[in-house]
């Protein structure tokens, strides 16, 4: 039986090969090279847990880049010399990718080098939910959970630990945003198996959340 580290040893292998993002899709769109996170700063906890709120309005202006930098981190990055997360992960084993979706296309967030790996091009944002501003707001993250990693467990089990590894990650975004003074919305009103078909995930992963950022609309 493989220990837990040789399982997520094996799982980080075969997500940059799962990563690796076909010709034919992937033709004009460029790897992103983040600037590096700032994991200093922000605004003290409390301020922000009383900022923390859902926006549904944004203004279409984009993310400037040291801001999707340290929101990535903020939500999903390596905090730890042994590439722990800054959000928990049952079983310990890492199940979700951050798939970023804007304007040109969409990206998968690569904690280990902090960069954004291209997946598809085109602008699949208004697929990424069923409500008019994800169509608009400059940027979407869609989750998606390797279910391949789980298959010890009950689709059940699945589920619900790959719903809860979601919702950390969430709420870290939350309270970048609010710190930020970033608009932001978790969201589970998604066509599932349509987003699925439109990322061309393989069988066992899924979608388990999405979740919309942009500035609010003054
Ligand atoms: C699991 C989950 C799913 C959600 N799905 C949606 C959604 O699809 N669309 C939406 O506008 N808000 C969604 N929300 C946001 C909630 O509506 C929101 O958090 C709640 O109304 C409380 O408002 P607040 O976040 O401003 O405190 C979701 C929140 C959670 C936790």
């Amino acid at each position: 039986m493989m220990t837990r580290r040789q399982v997520n040893s094996g799982i980080l292998a075969s997500a940059a090969l799962a990563a690796v993002p076909t010709f034919a899709a992937t033709q004009k769109l460029k790897r992103i090279d983040l600037p590096p996170p700032r994991p200093e700063g922000g605004m003290p906890l409390m301020n922000a847990l009383k900022l923390r709120r859902s926006t549904r309005e944004y203004s279409d202006k984009p993310l400037p880049a040291q801001t999707l930098s340290d929101l990535l981190w903020a939500a999903f990055g390596i905090n730890r010399p042994n590439g722990d997360r800054t959000a928990p992960y049952g079983r310990h084993i890492m199940v979700i990718d951050i798939y970023v979706a804007m304007v040109d296309g969409v990206w998968i967030y690569e904690p280990k080098t902090h960069n954004l790996l291209p997946h598809l091009t085109g602008d699949i944002r208004a697929q990424t939910g069923r409500q008019d501003f994800v169509g608009t707001a400059p940027l979407n993250l869609v989750y998606v959970a390797h279910g391949e990693r789980l298959m010890d467990e009950s689709p059940e089990e699945r589920r619900l630990l790959c719903s809860v590894d979601t919702g950390f990650i969430g709420q870290n975004v939350y309270l970048f945003c609010a710190s930020e003074g970033l608009g932001t919305v978790f969201r589970g009103s998604v066509d599932y198996p349509k987003l699925k078909r439109i990322l061309k995930l393989p069988r066992q992963q899924f979608v388990t959340f999405a979740q919309t950022v942009g500035y609010p609309r003054t």
